[in-house]
């Protein structure tokens, strides 16, 4: 019978690719960071992920505001979409957080800010959320993180997953990116936040301490496509399909623990929308509005070969209703068996170990991964110097720059191997 714990706090070295469950302190628990002065943020992007949606608990400004409290201020916020920056920064003006944005400034382009910056506005850290179709590449106007790099040397990256959307032929560059931000030695992060879940830092951990090599990673991502009213997202020609776009959160955490894939042996099958078994009864948009040829698959199953020699796998699925996801990971190493469930919405580590057959039960009430990775990405930017101790920022523009790189193989794989229409 499975036993309920709650999980042992231990430290762990700082300098590794994880951090100390017992250092991810909930929002609701920490105090908004000390120290003097304004903390100048500029935000690239006005919409979901910057300022909260009701698809999900994903909201980088409240994150923000709570970890700075009244040192925040965001000097500016650039959108194309001006209007709906304006009514965002109203609605922010009307609340006990004005102090962050009585100031803020939109711009429409990276490039308005550069020309009209004022000293008093020099940023501390970029924010970038815009659609990844407009970033990651080293084209005019797709270009924005080497255009930050370049113009605001020193300053510190958030970017949003993926990296990128464009067709594989720009993989390439997306990691010619990744060079030019190591090169420049600036702080970057990248916005893979399930690797911040105090479970994921718990499996790291069991891993570590018992120095154990991982054999297999078992990823399931089954989306509630019914919550879905982003037609977008639906479309693979805007999206990049499901696997690129969304199923990249666990391919990512599969190769937090996985390692690097060896990307030639990805193969991968789905279950189309035109098969039968791939009909939907209840999506909220309209599909007949988009071509044919951008539809995206209904289920997705793939599987890899680490580098290590582990195997790893992920079946994606657009089948669920209602709203909230069904995802689990497990990892498996000799003895072990870590099983991650419902990290989105109250995550549940399992753990099985030699000399017990039954199940240890982890849960980790008032987590929020959201948080931490902001947290962890401004500890950094105020006191990595001073103090050796501060937790690591645990996804780089490269790693990411992997990841991206494994749903676009996997999406390849699949669509050789697909059905074709009858
Ligand atoms: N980590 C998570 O769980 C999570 C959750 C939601 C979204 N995201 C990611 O965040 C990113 C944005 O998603 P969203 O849901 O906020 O999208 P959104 O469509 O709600 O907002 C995007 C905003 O960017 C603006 N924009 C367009 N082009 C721009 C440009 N060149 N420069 C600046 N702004 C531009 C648009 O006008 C829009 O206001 C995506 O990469 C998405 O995958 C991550």
């Amino acid at each position: 019978m499975a036993s309920v714990s709650t999980p042992p706090l231990t430290r762990s070295n700082s300098r590794s690719m994880s951090i100390d469950p017992s250092k991810l302190v909930p929002m609701d628990k920490t105090t908004a960071l000390q120290g003097t002065g304004d903390f100048n943020v500029v935000f690239v992007g006005a919409g979901n992920i910057m300022f909260g949606s009701d698809e999900g608990p994903w909201n980088h400004s409240f994150r923000f505001e709570h970890k700075l409290g009244p040192r925040l201020k965001i000097v500016a916020l650039i959108d194309p979409a001006v209007e709906r920056a304006t009514a965002t920064l109203q609605k922010k003006r009307e609340t006990f957080v004005r102090s962050a944005y009585e100031n803020t400034r939109v711009y429409k382009t990276l490039d308005d800010f550069i020309s009209n910056m004022t000293p008093n506005q020099a940023p501390r850290v970029f924010v970038v959320g815009s659609p990844p179709m407009f970033r990651g590449t080293q084209q005019p106007g797709r270009d924005v993180e080497m255009q930050i790099v370049k113009h605001f040397p020193g300053v510190a990256i958030f970017i949003e997953k993926p990296v990128a959307t464009g067709p594989s032929s720009e993989i390439d560059e997306a990691f010619k990116v990744a060079k030019f931000i190591e090169d420049s030695k600036i702080i970057c992060s990248v916005g893979y936040m399930l690797r911040y879940l105090k479970a994921v830092q718990m499996m790291k951990k069991i891993i570590e301490e018992n120095n154990l090599t991982v054999m297999a990673t078992i990823a399931r991502y089954a989306t509630a496509y019914e919550a879905i009213a982003k037609s977008d997202w639906w479309d693979k020609s805007k999206s990049a399909g499901p696997i690129i776009e969304q199923g990249t959160h666990f391919c990512d955490l599969s190769r937090y623990f996985g390692g690097d894939v060896d990307i030639t042996t990805v193969t991968a099958h789905s279950l189309e929308w035109y098969e039968q078994a791939g009909k939907l009864s209840k999506q909220v948009i309209d599909e007949s509005l988009i071509k044919e040829e951008n539809r995206i698959p209904r289920v997705t199953a793939a599987t890899w070969k680490y580098e290590s020699g582990a195997v790893g796998s992920l079946t994606h699925l657009v089948a669920l209703q209602g709203h909230d996801y069904s995802c689990e990971l497990e990892v498996y190493a000799d003895g072990y068996q870590l099983k991650l469930v419902n990290p989105y919405v109250q995550p549940v580590l399992y753990v099985r170990q030699p000399g017990n057959d039954s199940e240890e039960t982890y849960r980790f009430p008032d987590d929020d991964p959201f948080f931490s990775e902001v947290s962890v990405l401004i500890d950094n930017i105020e006191d990595i110097e001073e103090d050796p101790d501060t937790a690591r920022i645990l996804c780089s523009f490269e790693d990411a720059c992997k990841s991206y790189q494994l749903t676009w193989a996997i999406r390849e794989a699949s669509e050789k191997s697909r059905k074709k229409r009858v």
